[in-house]
């Protein structure tokens, strides 16, 4: 038996009675991963690896002070802004949103100038207009519908301060072999069937977004990590999290009756330990990963309306 979310959005994610990950019932959304403890799990492992791909946590050209406010946009666990809340010695004041709240760190566990709370980044609230010194947003490939990229980044335009910058990471690319391409096809028709562009090179498309939306000083940054186990550590990590994030996919890809390539659980299950042995056998297995900074001018003719056009 199928079970269709409270919206009837056909974009939703349709799931069987019986499935055991649990996902958002976020009105309206056509995100197609789980919020559950082992995605909580990938997600803690995933900010680890991607701070050691990038290093410093903050790369836009800006030094928080006290009179500062940081939003993460789309935060999860709210990894990262944790971590630059310890790292930032002045008192800035720190606001995690989600459209989901079941990975949000334990209100009771945090220091008073960091919150998290329940918005969506497609429609940010009107009195934060000018808020944000520096707005981060990870991850977004698997949410976003086509027409949501360039009105999130309108939202994320409007609540920034003239100058603030906008860091957005995201996943670019995995390269390995045959099998992964079958995977990749797979995932493509699955983003296809809900209007989510799962690109495979996200890096123009997204610059392009953010040029017509008013940013300026656009700055990209590509680099990689190793999938498989002959990439250390970092290989090692980089295949579990793919592995992982894979596994919270099949739900939707069984919903969606297999997309031509898998007919059961246990086809999916044998493609993913094929995709598995093929990152450990190809030395040169990446992720890549893409870091866009990207600043609001300090001056604009005129301002943009409530829907940041
Ligand atoms: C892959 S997770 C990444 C989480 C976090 N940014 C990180 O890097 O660990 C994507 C997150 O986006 C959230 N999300 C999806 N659509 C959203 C929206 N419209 N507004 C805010 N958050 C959204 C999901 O609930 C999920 O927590």
């Amino acid at each position: 038996m199928l079970i269709v979310s409270p919206s009837q959005d056909q974009s939703q994610v349709k799931l069987p009675a019986s499935e055991p990950r649990r996902y958002t019932r976020a009105p309206g959304t056509a995100y197609l991963l789980p919020s559950d403890e082992e995605e909580r799990q990938r997600l803690t492992k995933q900010n680890a690896l991607i701070n050691r791909t990038f290093g410093e946590l903050v790369h836009a050209p800006i030094t928080l002070t006290s009179h500062d406010f940081v939003l993460e946009s789309a935060a999860g666990t709210g990894a990262w802004l944790l971590e630059l809340a310890e790292q930032t010695p002045e008192a800035a004041k720190f606001i995690g949103i989600d459209i989901e709240s079941h990975l949000f760190p334990n209100p009771a566990t945090l220091p008073p100038n960091i919150s998290f709370e329940v918005q969506s980044v497609l429609n940010l609230p009107d009195e934060w207009t000018g808020k944000y010194t520096l707005v981060h947003q990870r991850l977004l490939i698997a949410a976003f519908r086509t027409a949501e990229w360039p009105q999130a980044f309108k939202q994320i335009f409007r609540v920034l301060r003239p100058g603030g910058w906008l860091q957005l990471e995201e996943n670019d690319n995995w390269v390995a072999g045959p099998v992964m391409e079958n995977f990749r096809s797979m995932m493509l028709k699955l983003g296809e069937s809900r209007n989510i562009d799962l690109w495979p090179d996200v890096t123009p498309v997204l610059k392009g977004y953010l040029e017509d939306c008013g940013f300026v000083d656009v700055r990209v940054d590509r680099r990689c990590s190793p999938l498989g186990s002959w990439g250390g550590q970092d290989g090692r990590d980089g295949k579990d999290n793919l592995l992982s994030l894979f596994r919270g996919i099949r739900a939707p890809v069984m919903g969606g009756g297999g997309f031509g390539v898998v007919d059961s659980e246990e086809m999916y299950d044998d493609l993913m330990n094929r995709v598995e042995l093929e990152m450990d056998s190809e030395p040169g297995a990446l992720c890549w990963w893409v870091m866009i900074c990207a600043r609001k001018p300090e001056f604009r003719k005129s301002s943009p309306s409530r829907d940041g056009s």
